[in-house]
Protein backbone atom coordinates (compact mmCIF):
# COMPACT_ATOMS: atom_id res chain seq x y z
CA UNK A 1 0.00 0.00 0.00
CA UNK A 2 2.71 2.45 0.57
CA UNK A 3 4.46 2.73 -2.38
CA UNK A 4 1.71 2.64 -4.69
CA UNK A 5 2.73 6.09 -6.89
CA UNK A 6 0.98 8.86 -8.90
CA UNK A 7 1.23 8.29 -12.55
CA UNK A 8 2.47 10.13 -15.16
CA UNK A 9 2.37 7.02 -18.37
CA UNK A 10 0.39 6.84 -20.73
CA UNK A 11 -0.13 3.16 -21.11
CA UNK A 12 -1.02 1.98 -24.35
CA UNK A 13 1.54 3.60 -26.10
CA UNK A 14 3.80 1.47 -28.40
CA UNK A 15 1.30 -1.31 -28.80
CA UNK A 16 0.18 -2.10 -25.40
CA UNK A 17 3.46 -3.64 -24.51
CA UNK A 18 4.19 -3.28 -20.73
CA UNK A 19 7.09 -1.20 -20.14
CA UNK A 20 8.42 0.03 -16.75
CA UNK A 21 6.98 2.27 -14.91
CA UNK A 22 3.82 2.94 -12.55
CA UNK A 23 0.26 3.47 -14.34
CA UNK A 24 -1.56 2.90 -10.53
CA UNK A 25 -2.93 6.14 -9.32
CA UNK A 26 -3.20 6.36 -6.15
CA UNK A 27 -2.43 9.79 -4.56
CA UNK A 28 -2.85 13.65 -6.03
CA UNK A 29 -1.01 15.67 -5.94
CA UNK A 30 2.41 13.41 -7.12
CA UNK A 31 4.65 12.27 -4.41
CA UNK A 32 7.53 13.66 -6.25
CA UNK A 33 6.06 17.40 -4.62
CA UNK A 34 6.23 15.99 -1.16
CA UNK A 35 9.09 17.50 0.49
CA UNK A 36 10.78 18.00 3.82
CA UNK A 37 10.28 21.88 4.43
CA UNK A 38 6.23 20.97 4.61
CA UNK A 39 6.60 18.55 7.63
CA UNK A 40 6.61 21.65 9.26
CA UNK A 41 2.96 22.32 8.16
CA UNK A 42 2.32 18.80 9.60
CA UNK A 43 3.04 19.69 12.99
CA UNK A 44 1.71 22.50 13.40
CA UNK A 45 -1.73 20.61 12.00
CA UNK A 46 -1.54 18.43 14.70
CA UNK A 47 -1.28 21.29 17.67
CA UNK A 48 -4.59 22.01 16.16
CA UNK A 49 -8.03 21.04 18.10
CA UNK A 50 -9.29 17.82 16.56
CA UNK A 51 -12.13 18.23 13.98
CA UNK A 52 -15.38 17.30 14.79
CA UNK A 53 -16.77 15.81 11.21
CA UNK A 54 -14.06 14.32 9.84
CA UNK A 55 -13.19 10.39 9.84
CA UNK A 56 -10.40 9.12 11.41
CA UNK A 57 -8.10 5.82 10.09
CA UNK A 58 -5.06 4.16 11.27
CA UNK A 59 -2.74 2.52 8.45
CA UNK A 60 -0.02 0.51 10.26
CA UNK A 61 2.95 -0.77 7.93
CA UNK A 62 4.48 -4.42 8.56
CA UNK A 63 7.36 -4.09 6.12
CA UNK A 64 8.42 -7.61 6.75
CA UNK A 65 8.19 -10.89 3.70
CA UNK A 66 9.14 -14.29 3.59
CA UNK A 67 10.98 -13.64 0.32
CA UNK A 68 10.51 -10.13 -2.26
CA UNK A 69 8.43 -11.24 -5.14
CA UNK A 70 10.17 -9.86 -8.26
CA UNK A 71 7.24 -7.87 -9.70
CA UNK A 72 6.90 -6.24 -5.65
CA UNK A 73 7.80 -2.20 -5.54
CA UNK A 74 6.94 -2.10 -1.63
CA UNK A 75 9.11 -1.14 1.07
CA UNK A 76 9.94 -4.63 2.52
CA UNK A 77 12.65 -6.97 3.93
CA UNK A 78 13.43 -10.47 4.39
CA UNK A 79 15.41 -12.20 6.45
CA UNK A 80 14.62 -10.12 9.87
CA UNK A 81 15.12 -11.44 13.04
CA UNK A 82 12.31 -11.31 16.14
CA UNK A 83 14.87 -9.05 17.76
CA UNK A 84 14.37 -6.78 15.02
CA UNK A 85 10.23 -7.36 14.65
CA UNK A 86 10.47 -6.68 18.58
CA UNK A 87 12.49 -3.38 18.04
CA UNK A 88 9.73 -2.27 14.71
CA UNK A 89 6.78 -2.88 16.94
CA UNK A 90 7.59 -1.35 19.78
CA UNK A 91 9.09 2.09 17.66
CA UNK A 92 5.33 1.75 15.46
CA UNK A 93 3.57 1.67 19.16
CA UNK A 94 5.92 4.20 20.13
CA UNK A 95 5.23 6.33 16.95
CA UNK A 96 1.73 5.84 16.66
CA UNK A 97 1.17 7.19 20.71
CA UNK A 98 3.09 9.92 20.23
CA UNK A 99 0.80 11.03 17.42
CA UNK A 100 -2.25 10.14 19.32
CA UNK A 101 -1.23 13.13 22.35
CA UNK A 102 -1.90 15.48 20.00
CA UNK A 103 -4.54 17.31 20.33
CA UNK A 104 -5.34 16.86 16.49
CA UNK A 105 -5.53 12.91 17.44
CA UNK A 106 -6.67 13.00 20.46
CA UNK A 107 -9.93 11.21 22.06
CA UNK A 108 -10.76 10.34 18.22
CA UNK A 109 -12.86 7.50 17.11
CA UNK A 110 -10.98 5.46 14.85
CA UNK A 111 -13.27 4.34 12.10
CA UNK A 112 -11.22 2.09 10.31
CA UNK A 113 -8.16 0.23 10.93
CA UNK A 114 -6.09 -1.11 8.26
CA UNK A 115 -2.57 -3.39 8.50
CA UNK A 116 -0.33 -3.31 5.15
CA UNK A 117 2.55 -4.40 4.01
CA UNK A 118 4.81 -6.30 3.03
CA UNK A 119 2.99 -8.90 4.96
CA UNK A 120 1.24 -8.56 8.42
CA UNK A 121 0.65 -12.11 8.54
CA UNK A 122 5.04 -12.64 9.04
CA UNK A 123 4.06 -11.75 12.17
CA UNK A 124 3.64 -15.07 14.81
CA UNK A 125 0.46 -15.18 16.92
CA UNK A 126 2.31 -13.67 20.04
CA UNK A 127 3.83 -10.96 17.80
CA UNK A 128 0.61 -9.79 16.50
CA UNK A 129 -0.79 -9.55 20.13
CA UNK A 130 1.65 -7.74 21.51
CA UNK A 131 1.46 -5.17 18.50
CA UNK A 132 -2.20 -5.12 18.55
CA UNK A 133 -2.18 -4.44 22.52
CA UNK A 134 0.24 -1.80 22.12
CA UNK A 135 -1.58 0.11 19.62
CA UNK A 136 -5.21 -0.86 21.06
CA UNK A 137 -3.92 1.13 24.62
CA UNK A 138 -3.05 3.80 22.53
CA UNK A 139 -6.55 4.54 20.62
CA UNK A 140 -9.46 1.99 21.32
CA UNK A 141 -10.66 0.92 18.33
CA UNK A 142 -13.99 -1.77 19.81
CA UNK A 143 -16.37 0.51 17.51
CA UNK A 144 -14.49 0.25 14.13
CA UNK A 145 -16.03 -0.48 11.50
CA UNK A 146 -13.35 -2.53 10.10
CA UNK A 147 -10.19 -3.96 10.82
CA UNK A 148 -8.49 -5.17 7.52
CA UNK A 149 -5.35 -7.08 7.32
CA UNK A 150 -3.17 -8.43 4.54
CA UNK A 151 -2.21 -11.70 4.71
CA UNK A 152 0.58 -13.80 2.39
CA UNK A 153 -1.10 -17.45 2.41
CA UNK A 154 1.95 -19.19 3.59
CA UNK A 155 2.66 -17.58 6.91
CA UNK A 156 -0.87 -19.09 7.60
CA UNK A 157 -2.14 -22.13 9.83
CA UNK A 158 -6.17 -22.65 11.02
CA UNK A 159 -4.53 -21.49 14.82
CA UNK A 160 -2.81 -18.20 13.60
CA UNK A 161 -6.62 -17.40 11.49
CA UNK A 162 -8.21 -18.31 14.43
CA UNK A 163 -6.33 -15.97 16.85
CA UNK A 164 -6.42 -12.68 13.86
CA UNK A 165 -10.09 -13.34 14.07
CA UNK A 166 -9.88 -13.17 18.06
CA UNK A 167 -7.38 -9.83 17.36
CA UNK A 168 -10.51 -8.04 15.86
CA UNK A 169 -9.67 -8.59 12.19
CA UNK A 170 -12.87 -8.45 9.93
CA UNK A 171 -11.36 -7.83 6.30
CA UNK A 172 -9.30 -10.68 5.51
CA UNK A 173 -7.16 -10.09 1.85
CA UNK A 174 -5.49 -12.69 1.05
CA UNK A 175 -2.45 -12.09 -2.12
CA UNK A 176 -2.87 -15.43 -3.88
CA UNK A 177 -2.18 -13.44 -7.16
CA UNK A 178 -2.30 -16.99 -9.03
CA UNK A 179 -3.27 -20.92 -8.78
CA UNK A 180 -0.70 -22.08 -10.47
CA UNK A 181 2.64 -23.20 -8.87
CA UNK A 182 5.18 -22.87 -11.63
CA UNK A 183 4.10 -19.28 -11.99
CA UNK A 184 4.12 -18.80 -8.51
CA UNK A 185 7.53 -20.25 -8.54
CA UNK A 186 8.99 -17.88 -11.81
CA UNK A 187 7.35 -14.68 -10.08
CA UNK A 188 9.52 -15.78 -7.06
CA UNK A 189 6.44 -16.10 -4.80
CA UNK A 190 6.67 -17.59 -1.65
CA UNK A 191 3.80 -20.17 -1.27
CA UNK A 192 2.37 -22.31 -3.49
CA UNK A 193 -1.34 -23.46 -4.29
CA UNK A 194 -1.69 -26.03 -1.72
CA UNK A 195 -1.27 -23.35 0.94
CA UNK A 196 -3.92 -21.61 -0.98
CA UNK A 197 -6.46 -24.04 -0.47
CA UNK A 198 -5.73 -24.34 3.04
CA UNK A 199 -5.78 -20.86 3.33
CA UNK A 200 -9.45 -20.36 2.15
CA UNK A 201 -10.92 -23.15 3.87
CA UNK A 202 -9.26 -22.39 7.19
CA UNK A 203 -10.11 -18.28 6.73
CA UNK A 204 -14.04 -19.73 6.37
CA UNK A 205 -14.11 -21.66 9.24
CA UNK A 206 -12.56 -18.88 11.58
CA UNK A 207 -15.58 -16.95 10.15
CA UNK A 208 -14.08 -13.29 8.95
CA UNK A 209 -17.02 -11.47 7.93
CA UNK A 210 -15.18 -11.02 4.61
CA UNK A 211 -12.31 -12.57 2.69
CA UNK A 212 -10.71 -10.89 0.04
CA UNK A 213 -8.02 -12.59 -2.68
CA UNK A 214 -6.04 -10.92 -4.67
CA UNK A 215 -5.25 -11.72 -8.17
CA UNK A 216 -2.75 -10.29 -10.67
CA UNK A 217 -3.44 -10.44 -14.25
CA UNK A 218 -0.20 -10.68 -16.50
CA UNK A 219 2.67 -12.79 -13.83
CA UNK A 220 5.52 -14.05 -15.70
CA UNK A 221 4.57 -17.56 -17.57
CA UNK A 222 0.95 -16.87 -17.30
CA UNK A 223 -1.28 -18.43 -20.61
CA UNK A 224 -4.63 -17.85 -21.72
CA UNK A 225 -4.92 -21.60 -20.51
CA UNK A 226 -3.58 -20.51 -17.04
CA UNK A 227 -6.01 -17.75 -16.44
CA UNK A 228 -9.10 -19.56 -17.53
CA UNK A 229 -7.97 -21.53 -15.00
CA UNK A 230 -7.67 -18.96 -12.42
CA UNK A 231 -11.21 -17.78 -12.93
CA UNK A 232 -12.66 -20.86 -12.42
CA UNK A 233 -10.78 -21.95 -8.82
CA UNK A 234 -11.57 -18.38 -7.77
CA UNK A 235 -15.56 -19.56 -8.73
CA UNK A 236 -15.60 -22.47 -6.51
CA UNK A 237 -13.62 -20.68 -3.82
CA UNK A 238 -16.10 -18.09 -3.89
CA UNK A 239 -14.96 -15.01 -1.67
CA UNK A 240 -16.97 -12.43 -0.55
CA UNK A 241 -14.08 -10.18 -2.72
CA UNK A 242 -11.68 -10.68 -5.57
CA UNK A 243 -9.66 -7.54 -6.22
CA UNK A 244 -7.70 -8.13 -9.65
CA UNK A 245 -4.70 -5.45 -10.80
CA UNK A 246 -3.45 -5.87 -14.03
CA UNK A 247 0.84 -6.46 -13.68
CA UNK A 248 2.86 -3.06 -13.89
CA UNK A 249 6.55 -3.36 -13.80
CA UNK A 250 7.73 -0.17 -11.81
CA UNK A 251 11.72 0.52 -11.66
CA UNK A 252 11.76 -0.73 -7.98
CA UNK A 253 11.28 -4.13 -9.24
CA UNK A 254 13.26 -7.64 -9.97
CA UNK A 255 12.13 -7.24 -13.14
CA UNK A 256 13.14 -4.18 -14.42
CA UNK A 257 16.58 -4.42 -12.84
CA UNK A 258 16.93 -7.73 -15.10
CA UNK A 259 15.48 -5.63 -18.20
CA UNK A 260 18.42 -3.11 -17.68
CA UNK A 261 20.69 -5.97 -17.56
CA UNK A 262 19.82 -7.33 -20.77
CA UNK A 263 19.00 -4.04 -22.06
CA UNK A 264 15.41 -4.67 -23.07
CA UNK A 265 12.42 -1.94 -22.71
CA UNK A 266 9.55 -4.61 -22.82
CA UNK A 267 8.88 -6.24 -20.02
CA UNK A 268 8.40 -10.26 -20.05
CA UNK A 269 4.27 -10.00 -19.28
CA UNK A 270 1.31 -9.73 -21.06
CA UNK A 271 0.28 -6.29 -23.42
CA UNK A 272 -1.73 -3.98 -21.52
CA UNK A 273 -4.27 -5.32 -24.17
CA UNK A 274 -4.37 -8.76 -23.50
CA UNK A 275 -4.35 -8.32 -19.56
CA UNK A 276 -7.20 -5.76 -19.75
CA UNK A 277 -8.97 -8.69 -21.25
CA UNK A 278 -8.31 -11.36 -18.65
CA UNK A 279 -9.79 -9.18 -15.98
CA UNK A 280 -12.85 -8.43 -18.77
CA UNK A 281 -13.28 -12.19 -18.61
CA UNK A 282 -12.87 -12.07 -15.05
CA UNK A 283 -15.40 -9.92 -14.22
CA UNK A 284 -17.99 -11.25 -16.56
CA UNK A 285 -17.48 -15.00 -15.53
CA UNK A 286 -18.10 -13.51 -11.57
CA UNK A 287 -20.97 -11.36 -12.41
CA UNK A 288 -22.18 -14.99 -14.01
CA UNK A 289 -22.25 -15.79 -10.63
CA UNK A 290 -23.43 -13.19 -9.14
CA UNK A 291 -20.63 -10.64 -8.59
CA UNK A 292 -20.46 -6.72 -9.10
CA UNK A 293 -18.26 -5.38 -10.13
CA UNK A 294 -17.41 -2.00 -7.92
CA UNK A 295 -14.71 -0.55 -8.79
CA UNK A 296 -11.52 -1.04 -11.58
CA UNK A 297 -9.91 -3.78 -9.65
CA UNK A 298 -12.77 -5.30 -7.23
CA UNK A 299 -16.10 -7.90 -7.63
CA UNK A 300 -17.78 -8.04 -4.56
CA UNK A 301 -20.62 -10.62 -3.87
CA UNK A 302 -23.32 -8.68 -1.99
CA UNK A 303 -22.31 -5.32 -2.18
CA UNK A 304 -25.37 -4.16 0.12
CA UNK A 305 -23.40 -6.41 2.93
CA UNK A 306 -20.16 -6.11 1.98
CA UNK A 307 -17.99 -2.53 2.20
CA UNK A 308 -14.24 -1.57 1.88
CA UNK A 309 -14.56 1.01 4.84
CA UNK A 310 -10.60 1.89 4.19
CA UNK A 311 -11.45 2.54 0.74
CA UNK A 312 -14.54 4.41 0.50
CA UNK A 313 -13.34 6.47 3.72
CA UNK A 314 -9.99 7.31 2.11
CA UNK A 315 -11.38 8.23 -1.46
CA UNK A 316 -13.98 10.41 0.11
CA UNK A 317 -11.70 12.60 1.89
CA UNK A 318 -11.19 10.78 5.59
CA UNK A 319 -7.76 11.65 7.60
CA UNK A 320 -5.55 8.77 8.04
CA UNK A 321 -2.75 8.46 10.54
CA UNK A 322 -0.61 6.07 8.91
CA UNK A 323 2.44 4.43 11.01
CA UNK A 324 5.26 2.52 10.38
CA UNK A 325 8.38 2.56 7.84
CA UNK A 326 7.29 4.48 4.71
CA UNK A 327 4.27 4.91 5.34
CA UNK A 328 1.77 7.70 4.16
CA UNK A 329 -1.29 9.24 5.73
CA UNK A 330 -3.18 12.14 5.30
CA UNK A 331 -4.63 15.02 7.94
CA UNK A 332 -6.13 17.85 7.73
CA UNK A 333 -5.34 18.65 4.17
CA UNK A 334 -1.68 17.59 4.80
CA UNK A 335 -0.50 14.74 2.82
CA UNK A 336 2.66 13.32 4.77
CA UNK A 337 5.11 10.15 4.42
CA UNK A 338 7.31 8.37 7.05
CA UNK A 339 11.05 7.74 6.47
CA UNK A 340 11.29 5.32 3.81
CA UNK A 341 13.99 3.13 5.43
CA UNK A 342 14.21 1.25 8.43
CA UNK A 343 16.88 2.67 10.22
CA UNK A 344 16.06 6.18 9.92
CA UNK A 345 12.60 5.54 10.83
CA UNK A 346 13.04 3.52 14.17
CA UNK A 347 16.00 6.17 15.30
CA UNK A 348 13.39 8.54 14.50
CA UNK A 349 11.41 6.95 17.04
CA UNK A 350 13.50 6.19 19.41
CA UNK A 351 15.25 9.43 19.35
CA UNK A 352 12.10 11.24 20.51
CA UNK A 353 11.41 12.62 17.01
CA UNK A 354 9.33 12.62 14.16
CA UNK A 355 9.51 9.71 11.35
CA UNK A 356 7.80 12.00 9.07
CA UNK A 357 10.23 12.97 5.96
CA UNK A 358 8.37 14.63 3.31
CA UNK A 359 4.79 16.48 3.12
CA UNK A 360 2.27 18.48 1.42
CA UNK A 361 -0.41 21.24 2.01
CA UNK A 362 -3.00 20.38 -0.73
CA UNK A 363 -5.78 22.94 -1.22
CA UNK A 364 -9.06 22.85 -1.59
CA UNK A 365 -8.98 22.91 -5.40
CA UNK A 366 -6.22 19.65 -5.09
CA UNK A 367 -8.54 17.90 -2.42
CA UNK A 368 -11.56 17.71 -5.04
CA UNK A 369 -9.48 16.61 -8.06
CA UNK A 370 -7.70 13.93 -5.51
CA UNK A 371 -11.35 12.90 -4.50
CA UNK A 372 -12.45 13.10 -8.13
CA UNK A 373 -9.90 10.97 -9.89
CA UNK A 374 -10.24 8.13 -6.81
CA UNK A 375 -14.00 8.31 -7.16
CA UNK A 376 -13.45 7.50 -10.90
CA UNK A 377 -11.78 4.44 -10.19
CA UNK A 378 -15.31 3.12 -9.12
CA UNK A 379 -17.07 3.59 -12.25
CA UNK A 380 -19.99 5.61 -11.17
CA UNK A 381 -19.87 8.95 -9.10
CA UNK A 382 -21.91 11.65 -8.79
CA UNK A 383 -21.39 15.39 -9.29
CA UNK A 384 -23.33 16.03 -5.84
CA UNK A 385 -21.06 15.30 -2.98
CA UNK A 386 -18.23 17.71 -4.83
CA UNK A 387 -21.20 20.73 -5.24
CA UNK A 388 -21.91 20.80 -1.79
CA UNK A 389 -18.60 19.86 -0.08
CA UNK A 390 -16.23 21.87 -2.39
CA UNK A 391 -18.77 24.32 -4.17
CA UNK A 392 -18.01 23.27 -7.53
CA UNK A 393 -19.69 21.34 -10.16
CA UNK A 394 -17.93 18.86 -11.54
CA UNK A 395 -19.29 18.07 -15.01
CA UNK A 396 -18.84 21.88 -15.48
CA UNK A 397 -15.19 22.49 -14.39
CA UNK A 398 -14.62 19.34 -17.09
CA UNK A 399 -17.01 19.97 -19.13
CA UNK A 400 -14.37 19.46 -22.14
CA UNK A 401 -12.65 16.59 -20.82
CA UNK A 402 -15.61 14.74 -19.98
CA UNK A 403 -17.95 15.18 -23.23
CA UNK A 404 -14.29 14.21 -25.10
CA UNK A 405 -14.45 11.38 -23.04
CA UNK A 406 -17.86 10.56 -23.65
CA UNK A 407 -17.33 11.17 -27.64
CA UNK A 408 -14.88 8.26 -27.51
CA UNK A 409 -17.38 5.98 -25.77
CA UNK A 410 -15.81 6.08 -22.39
CA UNK A 411 -19.02 7.28 -20.25
CA UNK A 412 -21.96 8.52 -20.01
CA UNK A 413 -24.22 10.33 -17.61
CA UNK A 414 -26.67 9.70 -15.62
CA UNK A 415 -28.59 12.32 -14.23
CA UNK A 416 -25.94 13.91 -11.59
CA UNK A 417 -23.76 10.44 -11.86
CA UNK A 418 -21.22 9.44 -14.21
CA UNK A 419 -20.67 5.74 -15.23
CA UNK A 420 -17.84 4.80 -17.19
CA UNK A 421 -18.23 1.65 -19.58
CA UNK A 422 -16.57 -1.43 -18.56
CA UNK A 423 -13.40 -0.44 -21.26
CA UNK A 424 -12.66 2.79 -19.68
CA UNK A 425 -12.67 1.43 -16.11
CA UNK A 426 -10.55 -0.98 -17.11
CA UNK A 427 -8.16 1.60 -17.99
CA UNK A 428 -8.72 4.45 -15.97
CA UNK A 429 -5.46 5.02 -14.27
CA UNK A 430 -4.70 6.05 -17.98
CA UNK A 431 -7.54 8.08 -17.70
CA UNK A 432 -7.25 10.70 -14.73
CA UNK A 433 -4.39 12.73 -15.45
CA UNK A 434 -6.27 14.81 -17.99
CA UNK A 435 -8.06 16.02 -14.74
CA UNK A 436 -5.25 17.34 -13.04
CA UNK A 437 -3.57 20.65 -12.41
CA UNK A 438 -1.32 21.35 -15.80
CA UNK A 439 1.60 21.92 -13.76
CA UNK A 440 1.13 18.23 -12.02
CA UNK A 441 0.58 16.76 -15.31
CA UNK A 442 3.67 14.68 -16.74
CA UNK A 443 5.84 15.40 -13.13
CA UNK A 444 7.42 12.71 -11.66
CA UNK A 445 6.03 10.79 -9.68
CA UNK A 446 8.51 8.74 -6.92
C1 LIG B 1 1.16 -5.87 0.07
S1 LIG B 1 0.65 -7.03 -1.10
C2 LIG B 1 -0.49 -8.14 -0.22
C3 LIG B 1 0.01 -8.97 0.97
C4 LIG B 1 1.23 -9.85 0.80
N1 LIG B 1 2.40 -9.04 0.81
C5 LIG B 1 1.19 -10.69 -0.42
O1 LIG B 1 1.77 -10.30 -1.42
O2 LIG B 1 0.61 -11.76 -0.33
C6 LIG B 1 -0.50 -6.13 -2.02
C7 LIG B 1 -0.90 -6.64 -3.37
O3 LIG B 1 -0.36 -5.78 -4.38
C8 LIG B 1 -0.38 -6.49 -5.61
N2 LIG B 1 0.85 -6.20 -6.34
C9 LIG B 1 2.12 -6.22 -5.87
N3 LIG B 1 3.00 -5.90 -6.84
C10 LIG B 1 2.26 -5.68 -7.97
C11 LIG B 1 2.59 -5.30 -9.33
N4 LIG B 1 3.84 -5.10 -9.72
N5 LIG B 1 1.56 -5.14 -10.21
C12 LIG B 1 0.29 -5.33 -9.82
N6 LIG B 1 -0.07 -5.68 -8.57
C13 LIG B 1 0.90 -5.86 -7.66
C14 LIG B 1 -0.52 -7.96 -5.28
O4 LIG B 1 -1.76 -8.44 -5.74
C15 LIG B 1 -0.45 -8.01 -3.77
O5 LIG B 1 -1.29 -8.99 -3.24
S1 LIG C 1 4.77 -10.96 -0.41
FE1 LIG C 1 3.61 -9.10 -1.03
S2 LIG C 1 4.71 -7.35 -0.16
FE2 LIG C 1 6.03 -9.17 0.02
S3 LIG C 1 7.37 -9.06 -1.72
FE3 LIG C 1 5.62 -10.28 -2.36
S4 LIG C 1 4.05 -8.84 -3.19
FE4 LIG C 1 5.62 -7.68 -2.10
Amino acid sequence: MTDKKSTSLNVVEDGGKTKAGNYFVSNYPPFSLWETRHTADLQAKLDEPAPQDRPLGLYVHIPFCRKRCHFCYFRVYTGKNKDDIREYMDAVIDEHAAMAEKSYIKGRPLKFVYFGGGTPSFLSEQQLAYLFDGLRRVLPWDSAEEVAFECEPGTLNAKKLIAIRKLGVTRLSLGIENFDDQVLELNNRAHRSKQVYNAVQWAKDAGFPQTNIDLIAGMMGETEENWRRNIDITRELSPECVTIYQMEIPFNTTIYKQMQEEGKLTAPVADWETKRRWVTEAFEALEADGYTVTSAYTAVKDPDKIQFVYRDALWTGADMLAVGVSSFGHLGGIHYQNQHDIVPYTSAVTGGESPVYRALPVSDEEMMIRQWVLQMKLGRLSRLPFIEKFGVDPFERWKDILAGYEAKGYLRFEGDELVLTRDALLEVDGLLQAFFLPQHRDVRYA
